[in-house]
């Protein structure tokens, strides 16, 4: 074309950044890329690789290893042996080796944005302004928490080493988000990358042994599912950290069951994006550019649900359409392209499919009648609109350029639709109503909300999801907490379970009996009986019959659980009342201290001494959460844009909560007093052989103004009703506290809607010890952060 016809179209002319250094970079590796253990590329033990492709023209761009069983012990074992010196370093030396690593990367800049635009298929604008960038600033800010763990964190440990398994969205990103914090706070790392995209993986690896990092600290196994697998399984794994689809989060969640390695999830979402009324119109559709387009769509938190009210409904769609002519799809190099390719055909005709199947379902569909390119995977902007609820793709992500459309009426209407999904990730709010976005922004569960934004991110903000999006967050303190354990939780002793005793039964009596108590359960602010009418025999250690408790089963789980859900207005209760109701607790088992104190004495066996020192500890527990619940509070972060990010401590929700032996009523009030602090609302399972002192707590709780449904007690046996409280899929959260066989089953049962866990896995905690018993150690598992963007300015 001559200039001449550019000058009179005003057209795009090709724009390509060059690819020179690239392109040499596979040419030195041309023989094949092995893994990256213990600093330099070694060769796969089993001889075996796969093509890195270009999805924009289908070319290969080098091989890649496909690692194996042997291949993930020598990294395990490298990634082991650097484990304890590279913690042993101080802060600020593993600060440097961080800061180095930002400083390589932006050196590096140009050459990892091509490497990931030629094979992922993003724009390079993407890669060169957002993917890259944003790594830099992660490695700087962990290296900031290096440098201060030691003051910031002086209560934990590293994990040890870590598993971490990206997925092909954001190659590059992805590995910052997990490799800088595990090794700022003195992890060593495993890392296998998605095998549509393992290239920058291995170029960051190559670039950050230039920079210093000593040999092992970073190893790089690549691979597919299988490899993932194995490295999931692997026995010397501390952690598996872990981005992508659902169903493989769900299926790691059940393999690591029983193994005491601690997880993260980051998984998918649909997320929505919320247009009001009175939102600027043209900044919204710019939004929705930004929320479903930015990377083909394949973004875990994209904006991919579009509710927009319904009496701007037309005129919204309209432009929306008008501006989706605009989009360029184009190569990846091309600088001036707005989308480029899909990461891999199987991804395409995944997309297709889903299109196909919204359309057969009802769905309106508009493509702009724009070009793509020819021979690679790509996939013009979409729009489903006329989508209703129950629609395939109203529910399933979909991770492509297609956003669904459904209209609202009233806010409360728009909260609801928006929460109607199982993920819970992220959601955008458009409103020019700062009041009507600040009231919507609590109500949406997503760890993320974006207010009159989307998409924006930053290493210091925290991000993850709620419900079945995952679990743990990335970025900011709460995602450093996730590479540590508390100090005090590393000692603890395997808890010894001691043989049930018979029971004692007394001959001759035919003295006064005592008068028959039988506790019943606690529920919805009642006693009531248990559904079965049965009752269990509680004995004293020497097997004396000391009473009686209900026979809890799965209809009492729930109506506990379903006392618990209509109780969310605690969640929303002020911390000062939540404060006031606690330390009203304290105040009415105070004054019946010494009869609790006896009950324990008679139930456990203890002396007396040590039943009163159980009391008054029980005492200065309910204090200190009275203390914190008005004290555990979120943060403002001040991210690089002109505005703030708020991370809110939000309660999680209904929480069951099963309770160990040893301590019964101290360990009882050390894990609901944290969870109902914070606002959650509790079903707990009662110490199993000596729930006495529990049941009677009753009592303190009817006086103390606890609202109805907010603690619920179901006594009877520990392994059924864990069984029945994490196959419930009402309840959000779990904390089990026992034997390791309860914890395996729960580990292993929670993958139906992803619950929250915290498990001891069988080991004893001291429930005296207000280090690891008591405060954030706790309160941190309490709660869920949500981060709320708000940019500001005109
Ligand atoms: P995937 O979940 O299978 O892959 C993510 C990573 O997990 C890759 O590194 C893969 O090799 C590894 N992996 C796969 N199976 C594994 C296993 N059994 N054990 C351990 N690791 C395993 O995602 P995939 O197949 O690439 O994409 C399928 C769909 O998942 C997409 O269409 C999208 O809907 C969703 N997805 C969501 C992502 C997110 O960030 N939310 C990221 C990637 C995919």
């Amino acid at each position: 074309m001559s200039v001449a016809r550019y000058f009179d179209e005003m057209s795009y002319g090709p724009a390509p950044e060059a690819d020179t250094e690239a392109r040499a970079w596979l040419k030195r590796h041309e023989a094949g890329f092995g893994h990256f253990i213990g600093g330099t590329f070694v060769t796969p033990e089993g001889g075996q690789y796969f093509d890195a492709v270009d999805p924009s023209t289908g070319n290969i761009l080098g091989r890649v290893a496909q690692g194996g069983a042997d291949d993930v012990d020598k990294a395990g074992a490298a990634a082991r042996k650097a484990q304890g010196p590279w913690a042993k370093l101080p802060g600020h030396a593993r600060a440097r080796h961080l800061y180095a690593l930002a400083r390589a990367v932006q050196r590096n800049a140009r050459l990892l944005a091509v490497v990931e635009a030629i094979d992922n298929g993003k724009p390079i604008r993407e890669t060169r302004d957002i993917d890259v960038p944003q790594v830099a600033r992660h490695f700087y800010y962990h290296a900031g928490w290096a440098q201060l763990q030691a003051s910031e964190f002086a209560d934990q440990v590293p994990v040890g080493v870590v598993g971490q398994i990206i997925p092909w969205n954001f190659p590059l990103l992805m590995l910052a988000w997990k490799v800088a914090p595990a090794l700022a706070l003195g992890n060593t790392v495993v890392l296998k990358p998605a095998e549509f995209t393992s290239l920058t993986a291995l170029l960051f690896a190559e670039i950050a042994t230039e920079a210093g990092l000593p040999a092992g600290v970073l190893n790089v196994v690549t691979g597919d599912g299988s490899t993932g697998a194995t490295l999931v399984g692997h026995g010397g794994i501390d952690k598996i950290a872990f981005t992508g689809s659902s169903e493989v989060g769900k299926l790691i969640r059940e393999k690591t069951a029983g193994s005491g390695k601690s997880l993260t999830l980051e998984l998918g979402g649909k997320s929505p994006f919320i247009v009001f009324d009175d939102a600027d119109i043209d900044g919204a559709v710019e939004g929705v550019v930004d929320a479903i387009w930015f990377n083909q769509g394949q973004v875990c938190c994209a904006g991919s649900r579009l509710l927009v009210q319904e009496g701007i409904a037309e005129t919204f769609l309209a432009r929306l359409k008008r501006r989706m002519a605009t989009l360029r799809v184009g190569m990846p190099l091309d600088k001036c392209i707005d989308m480029g390719a899909i990461v891999a055909p199987v991804q395409l005709e995944r997309i297709k499919s889903l299109v196909a199947t919204g359309v057969a379902e009802g769905a309106e569909l508009f493509q702009p009648n724009i070009d793509l390119p020819k021979g690679g995977s790509f996939y013009p902007p979409t729009l489903l609109s006329n989508v209703h609820t129950a629609a395939t793709v109203a529910r399933e992500e979909i991770f492509g350029p297609v956003l669904v459309s459904m209209t609202f009426r009233t806010p409360d209407e728009g909260v609801m639709l928006a929460n109607n999904t199982r993920y819970g990730l992220s959601a955008s709010v458009w409103s020019e109503t700062i009041g009507l976005a600040l009231d919507i922004a609590p109500k949406l569960q997503a760890g993320v909300v974006w207010i009159n934004a989307t998409n924006l991110f930053d290493a210091a903000v925290g991000f993850g999801g709620y419900r079945e999006s995952g679990y743990g967050r990335e970025g900011g303190k709460e995602g450093a907490f996730e590479y540590l354990k508390p100090k005090a939780w590393s000692g603890r002793k395997a808890r010894v379970v001691s043989e049930a005793v018979a029971e004692e039964v007394a001959v001759g009596g035919f003295d006064m009996p005592a008068l028959d108590r039988t506790a019943k359960l606690f529920v919805g602010g009642k006693q009531a009986r248990p559904d079965g009418n049965y009752s269990r025999a509680i004995l004293s250690p020497k097997g004396v019959k000391v009473g009686e408790v209900g026979e809890g089963n799965r209809k009492d789980i729930r109506n506990a659980v379903a006392a618990a859900r209509s109780a969310e207005g605690w969640g929303r209760a002020t911390a000062h009342n939540r404060a006031q109701i606690l330390y009203y607790l304290a105040e009415n088992l105070s004054a019946r201290a010494a009869e609790f104190a006896g009950r324990i004495a008679a139930m456990t066996g203890v002396s007396k001494a040590k039943a009163e020192a159980e009391i008054e500890a029980c005492i200065s527990r309910l204090f200190s959460y009275g203390a914190w619940a008005d004290k555990f509070e979120g943060t403002v972060h001040t991210p690089p844009l002109r505005g703030v990010a708020l991370a809110m401590n939000e309660p999680i929700g209904v929480v069951g909560v099963i309770c160990p032996d040893e301590a019964p009523l101290l360990a009882f009030i050390s894990l609901v007093a944290p969870l109902i602090a914070m606002g959650n609302r509790v079903v707990a399972v009662p110490s199993e052989r000596h729930p006495l002192a529990v049941t009677d707590f009753y009592q303190i709780i009817e006086t103390s103004d606890v609202p109805a449904g907010v603690i619920n007690i179901v006594t009877g046996a520990a392994r059924d009703l864990t069984k029945t409280l994490t196959e419930h899929d009402d309840v959000d959260a779990l904390w089990v506290f026992g034997t390791k066989e309860n914890a395996t089953l729960a580990e292993k049962l929670s993958v139906g809607n992803l619950k929250r866990l915290l498990v001891d896995h069988g080991l004893l905690t001291d429930w005296f010890d207000g280090q690891a018993a008591e405060g954030p150690i706790l309160l941190r598992h309490a709660v869920q952060v949500k981060n709320i963007w708000i940019p500001y300015g005109e």
